[in-house]
């Protein structure tokens, strides 16, 4: 699992009374990784890239992309870098990295492992043999409680969840951009086996896996 928290990366994990390796990683958006990019080259550059080069991501770059998806930028509130239909925030947001499965956290920005064996050529099998998915250095996956929302709104909150998917996808990505990575929103893929692979919750479903990387030339 990579450390997040940009200051402790080189100290020994801390560990839990049980003698396990803690499990929870603060990110910290003040370490992430920032870009000189404007808005508009962003915009203007952005394009669904499908090869990556084995280069990981740093830890500051894993920071940003999350923070730009579902951070948290207002503490009163809770509001986020994405749009929510009565700031009911169904999205979870998972970064899977070398088989390690971590749930994001935005209240306390923290990312928390939820599974260290996950295969992700089966994940880019159940997106129809997407493979290229198996190459990305760090692959993130969208889900959504449409409870959440549906609670508040009803049928109509099914349309706002995924309306709001596409919100933070798009964060995401254009943030990719901005630093140099590349990354694609994966739509078409199996939702019984992914949940299956990842072993979500019965309240919660897929919605979009985003591998990211940098590109391979
Ligand atoms: C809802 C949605 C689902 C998509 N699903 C996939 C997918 O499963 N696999 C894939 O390679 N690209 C997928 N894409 C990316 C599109 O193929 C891509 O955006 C399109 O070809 C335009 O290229 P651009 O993103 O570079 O502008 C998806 C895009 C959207 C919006």
């Amino acid at each position: 699992m990579v450390c997040l928290t940009g200051t402790g990366c080189g100290e020994k994990e801390p560990k839990s009374s049980s003698g396990k390796l803690s499990t929870k990683k603060k990110v910290q958006p003040e370490t992430m990784e920032k870009s000189a990019m404007s808005l508009d080259e962003a915009l203007a550059k952005r394009r669904s890239v499908r090869s990556y080069s084995d280069e990981p991501l740093t830890n500051k770059e894993i920071s940003g992309l999350l923070w730009a998806a579902q951070g948290e930028t207002n503490k009163l509130h809770g509001f986020r870098t994405s749009p929510s239909a009565g700031a009911t925030y169904p999205l979870k947001i998972y970064l899977l990295s070398k088989g390690v499965l971590s749930l994001y956290n935005p209240e306390s920005n923290s990312l928390e492992v939820v599974r260290e064996d996950v295969d992700t050529a089966r994940l880019a099998r159940d997106c129809l043999s997407q493979m290229f998915i198996a190459g990305a250095p760090a692959v993130f996956v969208l889900t959504a409680v449409y409870g959440r929302t549906g609670g508040r709104y009803g049928a109509r909150g099914e349309r706002y969840v995924h309306m709001e998917a596409g919100h933070a996808a798009q964060n995401l990505l254009l943030k990719a951009t901005a630093l140099g990575l590349g990354g694609v929103p994966v739509g078409a893929f199996d939702d019984d086996a992914v949940s299956r692979t990842l072993t979500l919750g019965a309240t919660e479903k897929p919605l979009y896996i985003i591998p990211v990387g940098h590109e391979r030339k």
